[in-house]
């Protein structure tokens, strides 16, 4: 399995894109507001089940998870291999000398950025400039110790203090700008990101500085935190701040306690309370899960008691439960890991204190009192149940306890073991005074086994009850059988082999056109949106750049310009003639299976039957593209009357083009095949 396949075996399309776009349930799919272009009712579908989207609007365009994220970062393809292996903990090969090359640039960003936070932190303790500074950081009861432990900074009132400063030690503008230090505006001009500001440098788990957040000093400052820009390296949703130095308390605990801001972490590590990390005030991500359930065995989330920190911590809590199960390592059962009480089995609880305070200032007034309320946090359960359902009125009906009940089942039934399972259902069978054995029904009915986790909820792939583990967790697996993709290898196969007789097909497809006007939008040149996965198209890609240069031949433009990334790849598609023979054998009759057989008993022989061959790939694949296109439209033609809110706007013109082109390439298809059998 190369490593893009196991990567999209572990993640799940409907997570990467719900972080961009918020989906909404339609039938086995769902749609959303298409995050490429502005729109008022959604044009924009994800496919589970083939782990694909597609934007039906101005974008018209799809693709696979890679496709998706590179469109929404603006990544190129390596890039989105390095960072979504990551987030699935696959580990990637060694490096290509281009990636040396990136290696050291990023290396230099980094020293850049370390360098930085020494500036700051320097400026802050002994700056005139800085007096002010110092007794506000002094007023809010931080001491030396601590400023030097968090590197705590100040950035002092001026345009080009960080820029003069690490142009002298020759950084290039360039890479201040990309260290997010420095700003560009429209006119040119670059100068310094941080100005008057209270710096706190983001380090990783490694303690390497990523990024800053920055705190206003001054009343009319806005945003009160400025950060720094999201990128390759700086991505808040991926950090933990705090972590570097909390790790080993995590460990000597097993506790791990998540509040939102920089300024309770510090604060509690400053009081001895050094187990405590921060989410950076956004919702709690599965990367940031699962870096901490590395160490810990009970997670107490410590969040603001206002309306938007409940909000977040139920959002933070879906995540949560989800991440427990994609946290689970390679090779083990996930159940058996559940019933090893203590093991890897979070505890989750939720603290809330006395409102109107964050821990900061909790820890400021009281800081002996802190161990006791962390020791108070109630488990997760409960507070779930008083979340979920303290909006019903106490007289609430049936329907309105059902849907609560509905609600919140999922959650309350993820990953606990049957004994608290139980008792969690019971619980919410009290609160909502209907009956446990209903409950149990709609777990059941909902979920299929009473142990699935929340992802088993969704729309699970064709098969999945087969590969799935003992928790019921969706394996996808089946990506190398995925429909479709056996004859997208095998075609680039072919390609690879002999890339010129790209144009062959292609003429063969020009000739199809002209025999039907109609269909001739649907005929176009083979291209990249014939392949459903990012990692064939990207090849396909290279294979037309290969025929569109002159200074190689293409075989050697792909083998020298292969990047390391999609060498697994190729190295998948090599056709092994019994593999092959498996390809073509699975969806052909008897007589085809006999020149079939013919042909592989020359298989290294006459070109033209290999043009043959590949232009009936090439109808096939076209055909393939065009009734996975219609499929999905009509998905889409049919939850747009299903849902009156959205008006749909179809060219029927396009339709028509893709039933034709059907047609007239499965005739032509035949044609082939039928002539082959007469030789
Ligand atoms: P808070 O507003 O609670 O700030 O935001 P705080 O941490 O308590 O800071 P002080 O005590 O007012 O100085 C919580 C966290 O949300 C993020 C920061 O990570 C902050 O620590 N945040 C908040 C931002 O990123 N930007 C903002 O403008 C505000
Ligand atoms: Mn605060």
């Amino acid at each position: 399995m190369s490593v893009i396949d196991d990567i999209k075996a572990r993640l799940d399309i409907v997570d990467i894109v719900s972080a961009y776009t918020p989906l909404k349930k339609a039938g086995r799919n769902y749609k959303a507001l298409c995050p490429f272009h502005g729109e008022k009712t959604p044009s924009f579908v994800v496919f589970p089940d083939r782990q694909s989207w597609r934007c039906f609007g101005a974008c018209n365009e799809g693709g696979d998870i890679f496709g998706f994220v590179m469109k929404a970062e603006g990544w190129d393809f390596p890039e989105t291999l390095r960072v979504l292996a990551e987030r699935a903990g696959v580990e990637l090969r060694p490096q290509t000398p281009e990636e040396n090359i990136r290696h050291n640039t990023e290396e230099r960003l980094l020293a850049l950025l370390d360098g930085a936070a020494q500036l700051f932190t320097q400026h802050l303790l002994e700056s005139p400039d800085a007096e002010a500074v110092r007794a506000y950081v002094t007023r809010r009861g931080l001491n030396e110790t601590t400023i030097r432990q968090f590197n705590i900074g100040y950035a002092p009132d001026s345009w080009h203090f960080a820029l003069n400063h690490f142009r002298l030690e020759g950084y290039r503008e360039e890479e201040l700008l990309e260290a997010g230090l420095a700003i560009r505006n429209e006119t040119g001009r670059v100068y310094d990101r941080f100005r008057h500001r209270l710096m706190i440098p983001i380090r990783d788990g490694r303690g390497r500085t990523l990024g800053f957040g920055a705190r206003a000093l001054a009343d009319d400052q806005q945003p009160k935190y400025l950060n720094s820009p999201q990128g390759p390296l700086f991505n808040k949703s991926n950090l933990l701040y705090g972590l570097d130095l909390a790790r080993r308390a995590i460990r000597e605990s097993e506790t791990v306690v998540i509040v939102e801001g920089y300024m309770d972490v510090i604060q509690a590590h400053q009081a001895g309370y050094t187990n405590v990390v921060a989410q950076m005030g956004t919702a709690l991500t599965p990367t940031q899960v699962q870096q901490v359930a590395k160490y810990a065995n009970r997670l107490i989330l410590a969040l603001d008691s206002d309306a938007a920190g409940v909000n977040a911590t139920m959002r933070g809590l879906k995540v949560t439960r989800d991440s427990l199960v994609e946290a689970e390592p390679e090779g083990l059962d996930a159940r058996g890991m559940m019933s090893q009480a203590g093991k890897l089995q979070l505890d989750i609880r939720v603290l809330q204190l006395p409102s109107g305070k964050d821990p900061d200032e909790f820890i400021r007034a009281n800081p002996e009192q802190w161990p006791e309320v962390v020791n108070q946090a109630r488990p997760l359960v409960d507070y779930v149940i008083e979340i979920g359902t303290r909006h019903l009125p106490p007289n609430a009906d049936i329907y309105a306890r059902e849907r609560v009940a509905r609600d919140l089942l999922p959650l309350l039934t993820a990953t606990e073991s049957d004994l608290q399972r139980n008792d969690n259902i019971q619980r919410l069978a009290v609160r909502l005074h209907i009956p446990e054995r209903d409950l149990l029904n709609w777990v059941h009915a909902a979920g299929g086994k009473k142990s699935a986790p929340l992802s088993a909820h969704r729309p699970q792939p064709k098969g999945a009850g087969k590969g799935s583990n003992a928790i019921g967790m969706p394996r996808r697996n089946g990506h190398l059988n995925q429909p479709g993709a056996a004859l997208e290898r095998y075609c680039l196969s072919m390609l690879l082999q002999a890339p010129d007789r790209l144009f062959q097909a292609n003429r063969k497809l020009r000739e199809l056109a002209a025999q039907e006007e109609r269909a001739s939008a649907a005929l176009l040149p083979l291209n990249q949106e014939d392949f459903s996965r990012e990692d064939y198209r990207a090849l396909f890609r290279l294979i037309n750049e290969a025929l569109n240069q002159d200074e190689y031949e293409p075989n050697e433009f792909i083998e020298e310009c292969v990047p390391q990334e999609l060498k697994g790849t190729v190295e998948e598609i090599q056709p092994h003639p019994l593999e092959i023979f498996r390809q073509k054998a699975s969806n052909l009759h008897l007589a085809e299976l006999q020149s079939v057989m013919k042909d592989l008993s020359r298989f290294n022989g006459e070109a033209e039957l290999q043009s043959v061959e590949l232009f009936r790939c090439v109808f096939e694949l076209r055909q393939q593209r065009l009734k996975r296109e219609m499929s999905d439209f009509y998905f889409f033609e049919r939850e747009a009357q299903l849902d009156s809110e959205d008006t749909l706007v179809v060219d029927y013109s396009i339709i028509k083009a893709h039933s034709l082109a059907i047609h007239l390439l499965e005739r032509a298809h035949h044609e082939l095949v039928h002539q082959r059998q007469e030789n």
